[in-house]
C-alpha cells in the first residue's frame, strides 16, 4: 500500500518538500504545455493551505549534472506562480545558498521553487553514493517529502529514490490519481478492452505488449513501429522505418496474438510520401502494397491511411476500457496528422473509460486541439506508464510502499 498523507497531520510550519516533474516544454523561456504544472496543483495547493512551507523540487530536459541556462526552472516558477495566483519564490540552486536562504525566510503558507535537480551531478547519476550525498543534502531543506512526480517514478535518482528512505515519505495526489487508473487498465478491466500503440520504435513497446497482450480483446498498431509489423507479415515497406532485428519477435506476437484470441489489428491502408518532410509529396496505398506506389521503394510510411484510421476509431468507439500510447503517424507535419487525429477523437468521444499515454500522445492531443475532459485520463507519464504497464516494479513507487 502506498503511503499517504492523513487528513488529519499538522503539517502549519513544516518545511514540506514536494518531488514534482515539472518538465515542460520551453521555447523562448516560455513554457508551450503547462499540462504537468497543472497537473501538480493539487497537491502543492493542499499542502499550502494547510500551513506548510512548502518546496517544490523538480528535473527539467536533461542537462548534464551542471547548471545550464537553457534547462532553467524559471519560466515554470513563473507559470506556476500564474497558476497558483501568488508569487513563488525561486532559488537559482538546489542546495546552496540561495536554496538555504529562500527556505529559511520561508513563511507557513508559501511556495518555493528550487532550481532544476538535474544541474547536480548527483541527482541522476548511476553511482548510488553521489546519489545518496545529493538527497542528503536535499533531505536538509525539509521535515518530509510528498512524492508526486509521477513522471520521473521509473527514475532511481537522488530526489525520487534516495530522498523518499531519508524522510518520512508519501505518495501525493497526482501519483495516487495516476495509480487508480493504471490499475484500472490492468485489474479486471472492463471489456472490450482495447489498447492502440503507436510511436516510432517496437523496440520500446516489445514489453508492454508481450504484458499487455493476455489481458487485452484489441490491440491496434500504428505509428513507425507498424512497419516493423507489415515486414513481418511479409510486405516491403520501401524506406520507412524499419527495426530489422524484432521482425521475428513481431512474428512471435502475432502468433501469440492467435492463439489468445487477441485481435491484433494492423492498418489496410498506409499514407506515403517521397521523403520525411512537412511538404513532402504523399499518396494512400494498401498496406501490402507500399513500393507499388509511384515512389516506388524510396517510399516512407508517415500515417495510417483514412481506413484504418476509421476502422481503428471503430474499435475504439465500441470499447469499454480505451488506452493509447504513441502517434498513429507524424502529427506534426498537417498532411500526416490524420491517423493521429482520428483516434484522438475516438477517445474523445467513446462511452468507455479512455485514457491517453503521456509523452507524445499527450503532446498530440493538445497540439491538435482537444479538450482534455474529453479525456478520463491523460496521464503525466509516458515512461512511467508504459514501464507499469510492462509490469515492472518502479523504483519511486516502491520506495513509498510499506
Ligand atoms: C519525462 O519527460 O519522460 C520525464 O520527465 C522523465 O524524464 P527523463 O526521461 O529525462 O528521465
Ligand atoms: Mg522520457
Amino acid at each position: 500500500m502506498l503511503r499517504t498523507l492523513s487528513a488529519n497531520s499538522d503539517l502549519h510550519g513544516k518545511r514540506v518538500i514536494v518531488r514534482c516533474d515539472l518538465n515542460v516544454p520551453l521555447e523562448s523561456g516560455k513554457v508551450t504545455d503547462d499540462g504537468r504544472i497543472r497537473a501538480s496543483l493539487p497537491t502543492i495547493k493542499k499542502l499550502r493551505d494547510s500551513g506548510a512551507k512548502v518546496i517544490v523540487i523538480s528535473h527539467l530536459g536533461r542537462p548534464e549534472g551542471a547548471p545550464d541556462e537553457k534547462y532553467s526552472l524559471l519560466p515554470v516558477a513563473k507559470r506556476l506562480s500564474e497558476l497558483l495566483g501568488e508569487e513563488v519564490a525561486f532559488a537559482s540552486d538546489t542546495v546552496g545558498a540561495s536554496a538555504k536562504d529562500k527556505i529559511a525566510s520561508a513563511q507557513p503558507g508559501s511556495v518555493t521553487l528550487l532550481e532544476n535537480l538535474r544541474f547536480n551531478q548527483g541527482e541522476a547519476s548511476k553511482d548510488s553514493s553521489e546519489r545518496e550525498v545529493f538527497a542528503k543534502q536535499l533531505a536538509d531543506h525539509g521535515d518530509l517529502l510528498v512524492s508526486d512526480g509521477f513522471g520521473v517514478v521509473h527514475r532511481k535518482q537522488a530526489s525520487v529514490y534516495e530522498l523518499a528512505k531519508l524522510l518520512p515519505s508519501y505518495a501525493g495526489e497526482l501519483i495516487s490519481t495516476e495509480l487508480k487508473v493504471l490499475e484500472r487498465l490492468t485489474i479486471n478491466p472492463e471489456r472490450p478492452y482495447t489498447v492502440v500503440l503507436g510511436g516510432s520504435k517496437v523496440s520500446d513497446k516489445l514489453g508492454v505488449i508481450e504484458n499487455l497482450l493476455p489481458k487485452v480483446n484489441k490491440l491496434l498498431i500504428g505509428g513507425g513501429m507498424v512497419f516493423t509489423f507489415l515486414a513481418a507479415m511479409g510486405y516491403k515497406v520501401g524506406k520507412s522505418l524499419l527495426e530489422q532485428d524484432q521482425i521475428e519477435k513481431v512474428k512471435g506476437f502475432v502468433s501469440r496474438a492467435k492463439e489468445l484470441g487477441v485481435e491484433l489489428v494492423l492498418p489496410k491502408d498506409i499514407v506515403v510520401a517521397d521523403k520525411f518532410a512537412a511538404d513532402a509529396r504523399f499518396e494512400t496505398v494498401p498496406s501490402s502494397g507500399i513500393e507499388a506506389s509511384s515512389f516506388g521503394q524510396d517510399a516512407v510510411g508517415l500515417d495510417i491511411g483514412p481506413i484504418a484510421s476509421s476502422d481503428f476509431a471503430q474499435a475504439i468507439l465500441v470499447s469499454r476500457t480505451v488506452f493509447w500510447n504513441g502517434p498513429m503517424g507524424v502529427f506534426e507535419f498537417e498532411s500526416f496528422a490524420n491517423g493521429t487525429r482520428e483516434v484522438a477523437r475516438a477517445l474523445s468521444e467513446t462511452k468507455g473509460f479512455s485514457v491517453v499515454g503521456g509523452g507524445d500522445s499527450a503532446a498530440a492531443v493538445r497540439q491538435l486541439g482537444f479538450s482534455e475532459n474529453a479525456f478520463d485520463h491523460i496521464s503525466t507519464g509516458g515512461g512511467a506508464s508504459l514501464e507499469f504497464l510492462e509490469g515492472k516494479s518502479l523504483p519511486g513507487l516502491e520506495v513509498l510502499n510499506d
